[in-house]
């Protein structure tokens, strides 16, 4: 994409203006001003009007970060907490779809694609969202089977979810549950209505993606047919 189409897609102004720009000498690419208005964008250049990057409104891109505990799931923050964003390595800014607590860890989706966005958070999306929970005290399967069916969280059932206990030692149980929908605190609210508060959360799963063995902390991007994926379902 010629360079003058490039800033003009990025909104920053006209084709025309855009060319005026170049030859005042106030656009550069990767660090140099731009000498030449026939210049070709090529995948990876950095662009910057008056020293501040543009880029155009068409290139969306698509994070899968694993959440550490004690970050904020927000572009900002008055307390000045850090923020999931921070943990993301490009220029471009993201932000979260969705919300994880400050104190649950996990799978966290960042893109600059307000459409999916928008998409995904909407309440009739029903995606999975897959939880490893460390709950205090001793899980019994009949307290699960109540997690399964429905429990009331404060004036709202739960619909129905999944619940596999995995182990427990005498002061906590590890298990994994499921759940469709995806009301504010909703797991811990959950083990609370059982008499079990958690004591660890972390998301593993949205839908059929997987945290899988990315470490706290890190991102990566969703591979194409990932974000496909996110756009069909
Ligand atoms: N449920 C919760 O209680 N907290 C989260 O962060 C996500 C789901």
């Amino acid at each position: 994409m010629r360079i003058n189409q490039y800033i003009a897609s990025a909104g920053v102004c006209s084709r025309r203006a855009a060319d005026e720009l170049i030859e005042k000498g106030r656009v550069k690419v990767n660090g140099k001003v731009l000498g030449t208005m026939g210049y070709h964008v090529q995948d990876g250049d950095i662009v910057e009007v008056d020293d501040i990057r543009v880029e155009p409104e068409t290139k969306k891109v698509y994070y899968l970060l694993n959440k550490p505990a004690g970050y904020v799931t927000s572009t900002a923050d008055k307390e000045g907490r850090p923020l999931v964003t921070e943990l993301v390595p490009d220029s471009i800014r993201v932000f979260p779809v969705g919300r994880l607590d400050f104190n649950t860890s996990g799978l966290l989706i960042l893109t600059n694609d307000g459409e999916l966005s928008n998409r995904l958070m909407h309440p009739s999306h029903g995606f999975n969202k897959k939880y490893l929970v460390r709950a205090q005290g001793i899980v019994t399967r009949a307290e699960a089977a109540r997690l399964e069916k429905g429990v009331d969280i404060g004036g709202f059932v739960t619909s129905p979810a999944e619940v596999h206990l995995i182990k427990h030692d005498r002061n906590s149980t590890l298990a994994e549950i499921v759940i469709h929908e995806g009301k504010n605190r909703q797991v811990r609210r959950m083990f609370k209505a059982i008499g079990h508060p958690v004591l660890e959360l972390c998301r593993t799963g949205l839908g059929n993606l997987e945290i899988g063995k990315l470490a706290i902390g890190q991102c990566r991007k969703l591979s194409p047919a990932e974000v496909e994926y996110l756009k069909r379902v």
